[in-house]
């Protein structure tokens, strides 16, 4: 056979295979699963966003070809976004480009920036994706390893020399998925600083970037001085408005990076639908109380849980953002032993850590997409049937 590519062919097998099966036979005997393990919000689209994107498709302008790079309103709302929440000044025209969900940008820009062989920097754990779109481009990844003891933080000084000078693109990620760790501005500084004195382009995914919690504000890369010059960041309405079947999220920062991510993107695809679009806009520009009452029930979720994993020993600082608890698992197992354990006692799905990198390894991830009175049910059950595995 000479198909598929080499290139599919980089993608390892998924690691979950084994797990996923388990869940299939559980579900068909009749177990109440509780799926822990997707990052997709139970959450609604708030309603006026919803009318929004009713009322624009009424409009047969609407529902022509998009524009490649977004619809002036989007833009203007990104830039608008922006400067309501960072001080950030941005040109709509050079330095926003829309994207059919961040996914697709990540995605892209990493052709976009790097040719075959060339190294990606990738924080590990963190988003697969960053990883996949390296392998599909027949690029090399570098893992800059997260640890607890560095805050979660690359050592930007313990990439090796060789790799560096080699190295297209860095990615970074905070609040972070799977980690839910948050940074501070002198953080983002130190990665500028770093990025422009060895000329690699730092990616930003911000995707988390609202979903925070008490007076914690998640900083922008694009704060620090002349972060412009060598930076551009990802954005996203799927977390922040429950918008993840929008599909519709925005790039900002650096003009050259983005011109050339917006000639990969018409020559691929063909821009969000306008009312999307435009929906987006209002969401970004309109009453952000939405925003507020999310955030509050994801830190009344993540108390619940943390209160139930205390119960079987398992110690987390409560996260600033994101809707994750990042978790060691208990001595003795390894993460997909403990999380095979957890599924076949409890009937509750969390994901191995090892699944976002080799780093992962010894953590599990809790997603807190679903209501309440779930989370309470999935912490019910560990805290009874689980007691026997650990104690
Ligand atoms: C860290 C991170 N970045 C980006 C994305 C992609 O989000 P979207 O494509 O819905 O904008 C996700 C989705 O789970 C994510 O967790």
């Amino acid at each position: 056979m000479n198909f598929p590519s080499n290139r599919i062919g980089r993608i390892p097998p998924y690691l979950f295979a084994e797990i996923n099966k388990k869940k299939a036979e559980m579900i068909k005997a009749g177990v109440d699963i509780i799926d822990l393990g997707i990052g997709d919000p139970d959450l609604p689209t708030p309603k006026h966003i919803i009318e929004k994107l009713t009322e624009e498709s009424q409009d047969p302008k609407n529902l022509k070809y998009p524009s490649f790079v977004g619809c002036p309103e989007f833009k203007q709302a990104v830039a608008d976004f922006y400067f309501r929440e960072y001080g950030v000044i941005l040109d709509p025209e050079t330095e926003v480009l829309a994207l059919i969900g961040s996914k697709e940008g990540i995605a892209h820009i990493v052709p976009t920036l790097t040719d075959p062989g060339d190294y990606v920097l990738i924080p590990d754990p963190s988003y697969p994706v960053y990883q996949m779109a390296t392998l599909l481009a027949n690029g090399q990844y570098h893992h800059m390893p997260l640890t607890k003891e560095n805050n979660f933080e690359p050592d930007f000084e313990a990439i090796p020399k060789e790799i560096l000078g080699r190295s297209k693109l860095m990615f970074l990620n905070y609040p972070g998925n799977p980690t839910s760790a948050t940074v501070e501005l002198p953080f983002f500084k130190k990665a500028i600083d770093f990025a422009k004195k060895h000329n690699v382009p730092i990616a930003h995914d911000s995707a988390y970037n609202m979903v925070t919690f008490d007076s914690y504000k998640a900083p922008s890369i694009l704060q620090v001085e002349g972060a412009k010059e060598i930076a551009v960041e990802f954005g996203s309405l799927s977390k922040t408005y429950c918008m993840t079947g929008f599909r519709i999220g925005y790039v900002v920062g650096n003009k050259e990076i983005i011109k050339a991510l917006s000639v990969y993107k018409n020559n691929t695809d063909t821009g969000q639908f306008t009312p999307i679009q435009k929906a987006a806009a209002f969401a970004l520009t309109s009453d952000q109380t939405c925003v507020t009452n999310y955030n509050q029930i994801y830190q009344e979720r993540m108390y619940t849980m943390l209160d139930g994993l205390q119960s079987i020993g398992v110690k987390v600082d409560p996260p600033k953002g994101s809707f994750f608890i990042w978790a060691p698992v208990p001595s003795g197992y390894t993460s997909t032993e403990f999380v095979t354990s957890v599924l076949e006692q409890t009937g509750v799905i969390i994901t191995p850590g090892n699944a976002f990198g080799p780093s992962g390894e010894g953590y599990f991830r809790v997603s807190l997409s679903v209501p309440n009175e779930r989370l309470y049910e999935a912490v019910n059950r560990i805290k009874q049937k689980l007691k026997i595995v650990i104690g």
